[in-house]
C-alpha cells in the first residue's frame, strides 16, 4: 500500500453495522417491542447455544426458589464468566441497534442465559422488568432476547402487550404467578397480546416496563435464550437490593457505571 492511499474503515472481515428502518424505530417506541431477523448465522448460534448449557447444567442447585426454577434455569452475568457469552452480550450490532432504538447512550445493566428445561410445564408470566431493579432517571431500558435455536410458540416464544411501557407506576410481579401483573392492573386482562415465534438467530427487543411473558417449553430439547439488558447511562442507583448492584457499594443517587457495566 503506498504512502498516500487510504485504509480501510473496517477489516474486510469486519460486517458493516446494519441501522434498523425509522419506520421500525417509531413502531418500537409506539408499542415497547420489536422483531429483528438474522442477528446470528446456525452455526453461531449452535456455538453460543453450547456455551449457556455447559455454565448452566449445575444452575438449578445454585439459585431460585423451586418455583422459579421449573420457570426458568438461568445464569446472570454469564459475559463475565465467559469469552463465548461476552462475544454475543457485547455483540457490536446488537449494541447499535440497542442504542438506537432507546434513541441515547447505554451501558450494559447485565446479562443472562434463560433456558427453559425440555417439558418444563411453566410460562414465565407476566410481568415488566424494570420495577425488580433498583433504577431512576433510566427512561429507556431495553432488552434484547436472542433466541439460539428455533423458538416456536409451543418452546416458549414472548408475547408482549403493546404500549405497556407508558404504565410508570406498577409495582413487581411474580413471574411464577398468572394472576401477578393483571392483580396489579386488571383490564390488561383484555389487552391485545403479541406472540413472536422467533427462528434461531433472531431477537426481540423490549423495554423495560413492556409487559411480557414466555410460554411454557412443551418440546423435548431445551429452549435457550439469551437476554441482554441495556440501561441509559444517566441510570442512577435507588438504593433497592438486587443480585448485580449488592455489595458494591452504590450511593443512593450515584450514576451506576464502572467495568461491570460497560458502555456499549
Ligand atoms: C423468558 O425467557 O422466559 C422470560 C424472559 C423475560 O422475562 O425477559
Ligand atoms: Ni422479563
Amino acid at each position: 500500500m503506498s504512502a498516500t492511499s487510504t485504509a480501510p474503515l473496517l477489516s474486510p472481515t469486519v460486517p458493516a453495522l446494519r441501522s434498523l428502518p425509522a419506520e421500525l424505530v417509531a413502531s418500537y417506541r409506539e408499542r415497547g417491542f420489536c422483531k429483528i431477523e438474522g442477528l446470528l448465522t446456525p452455526e453461531q448460534c449452535a456455538r453460543f447455544r453450547a456455551e449457556s448449557l455447559r455454565l448452566t447444567s449445575d444452575v438449578g442447585k445454585l439459585n431460585g426458589s423451586a418455583g422459579y426454577q421449573r420457570v426458568l434455569t438461568q445464569r446472570v452475568n454469564i459475559w463475565r464468566d465467559s469469552t463465548i457469552m461476552a462475544e454475543l452480550t457485547l455483540h457490536p450490532q446488537l449494541c447499535a441497534w440497542a442504542t438506537q432504538l432507546a434513541g441515547m447512550p447505554l451501558r450494559l445493566w447485565h446479562d443472562h442465559a434463560l433456558i427453559k428445561q425440555p417439558m418444563n410445564g411453566a410460562a414465565t408470566e407476566f410481568h415488566q422488568d424494570q420495577p425488580y431493579w433498583p433504577h431512576r432517571d433510566s427512561p429507556q431500558p431495553i432488552s434484547a432476547w436472542i433466541a439460539l435455536q428455533d423458538v416456536p410458540v409451543e418452546r416458549g416464544c414472548m408475547s408482549f402487550i403493546p404500549g405497556t411501557h407508558h404504565l410508570t407506576d406498577l409495582r413487581s410481579s411474580d413471574l411464577a404467578d398468572p394472576t401477578g401483573l393483571v392483580s396489579l392492573r386488571p383490564e390488561l386482562a383484555w389487552a391485545e397480546r403479541v406472540t413472536l415465534p422467533l427462528r434461531a438467530g433472531d431477537l426481540t427487543f423490549h423495554h423495560g416496563r413492556t409487559a411480557h411473558m414466555a410460554n411454557a417449553n412443551a418440546t423435548d430439547q431445551h429452549r435457550v435464550a439469551h437476554t441482554v439488558i441495556f440501561i441509559p447511562r444517566t441510570t442512577r442507583f435507588s438504593g433497592g437490593g438486587h443480585v448485580c448492584t449488592n455489595g458494591i457499594g452504590f450511593k443512593p443517587g450515584e450514576i451506576i457505571a464502572g467495568e461491570l457495566f460497560p458502555e456499549v
